[in-house]
């Protein structure tokens, strides 16, 4: 496809995945918030606990019902479409930036996968994961939550490793966010709402309701609260090579999402009590480590001996990145340079050597795909070059 227009549906589709995910998670942190807030010392009658708040200059009152009230109102809103249409929108983007540019985004350098297959592990990586995910817990396993929890965990990161073993850094970690997103939509879809709309069926037809339903959905809507945090994090995560361009990029995403999650512990439970406070300077600490972890290593000292001139690292960069990262792109994939990073000249490269050497050299995200087949040897070549100029 015309890369500008893939350029533009890309932009509009993740425009619309954006605002709908913030309406989606900011609605659903806000009602933990809220059930979180509720005062339940002295309650009116039916009511487990009210909350008075202001915001944007109006006093609101609100009120939860242990169950419901005598006559069900006229009008009860309901969330599910920023679920859905986040969901909609991501598997959308999922396909117009890694399925369309299958051999750049989402294979593994090096490896000849071909696109057809990759994508098809993709979805059904998705599909599976929903099935497992929702047998598990429906399984005897389902009533032991912690543990529940501790195997999720585990599949999840098993999941992350099996699949940076056929994608790209990149790919992979998207699919591990879209694989969660899709297990977060799916508890929307086929459980909270349907629990949801068996219990106000049975309100209105003046039944008992299931005592059972509601619990159903708790468990699920709670995985999605844990999900919340990491997935965020995936989704920006293609921002930072020294991640998935780790080469063990699947334990980075293991550590940040234990760190997250940490910390959605503790903002679940802090109107409770503080029991959790730690988990913030933890999850802080936690950064630093995974900085460290994940740092570079050294040049190695006996390359370092070698002078290397600006003339060698412009003529790997010419004829490994210049096809893309020109004002003029001679690749048919793009009509202007990529980030705006543009390599055609000496000086436009000595500006940017510190993000070359995050892409080429601490990580291998670039080139993209490895489509120009760039070596370890030129690799090399440009990490001595660029701590060679750093010391001058
Ligand atoms: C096949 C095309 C292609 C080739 C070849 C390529 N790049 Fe890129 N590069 C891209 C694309 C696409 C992006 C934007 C990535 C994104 O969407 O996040 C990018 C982004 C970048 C960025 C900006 C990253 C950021 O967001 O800060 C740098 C720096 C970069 N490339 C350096 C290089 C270098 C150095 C080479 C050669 C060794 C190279 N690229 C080869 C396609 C390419």
């Amino acid at each position: 496809m015309d890369p500008h227009i893939t350029e533009w549906l890309n932009l509009a589709i993740r425009w619309v995945h954006m605002i709908t995910g913030v309406a989606w998670i900011g609605a659903s942190f806000y009602f933990v918030w809220l059930e979180n807030h509720l005062d339940r010392r002295n309650p009116r009658e039916g009511l487990s606990g009210d909350l008075w708040a202001i915001h944007g200059g109006g006093i609101y009152h609100l009120e939860k019902y242990k169950l419901a009230p005598p006559k069900m109102p006229e009008q009860l809103h309901w969330f599910k479409w920023e679920a859905y249409a986040t969901w909609m929108t991501g598997i959308l983007l999922l396909a117009v930036v890694y399925y369309l540019n299958a051999e750049l985004f989402l294979i593994a350098p090096g490896s000849d996968l071909s696109p057809t297959t990759a994508i098809a592990i993709g979805v059904a990586t998705l599909v599976a994961g929903w099935f497992i995910y929702d047998l598990l817990c429906d399984s005897p396993l389902g009533k032991q939550p912690a543990l529940l929890g501790a195997v999720l965990f585990v599949l999840i990161i098993a999941a992350a490793w099996g699949l940076s073993q056929v994608f790209s850094g990149r790919g992979a970690f998207i699919h591990v966010g879209a694989l969660i997103g899709t297990i977060m939509v799916g508890n929307v879809f086929r459980v909270i709402m349907p629990a949801q709309r068996a219990l106000v069926a049975a309100i209105e037809a003046g039944k008992e309701p299931d005592p059972a339903l509601p619990a159903k959905g708790l468990l699920r809507s709670r995985h999605n609260n844990y999900f919340t945090l990491p997935v965020l994090f995936i989704m920006i995560s293609n921002h930072f090579p020294s991640t998935y361009g780790n080469e063990f990029n699947w334990a980075v995403l293991a550590g940040l999402a234990v760190l997250s999650v940490l910390v959605r512990h503790y903002f679940n439970t802090r109107h409770a009590s503080q029991n959790f406070a730690w988990t913030i300077p933890v999850a802080a600490l936690g950064m630093v480590c995974l900085a460290f972890i994940t740092s570079p290593a050294k040049t190695d000292s006996e390359a370092m001996t070698q002078e290397v001139t600006i003339q060698q690292v412009q003529e790997i960069i010419t004829e490994r990145c210049t096809s893309c990262h020109s004002a003029n792109p001679t690749s048919t994939m793009f009509t202007s340079a990529p980030a705006g990073v543009i390599l055609d000249n000496a000086s436009q490269i000595k500006t940017l050597a510190p993000k070359i050497y995050l892409q080429t050299v601490a990580s291998k995200t670039m080139p993209l795909g490895n489509m120009t087949q760039m070596t370890q040897q030129e690799r090399d070549l440009i990490g001595v070059w660029i701590s060679q100029n750093k010391s001058e």
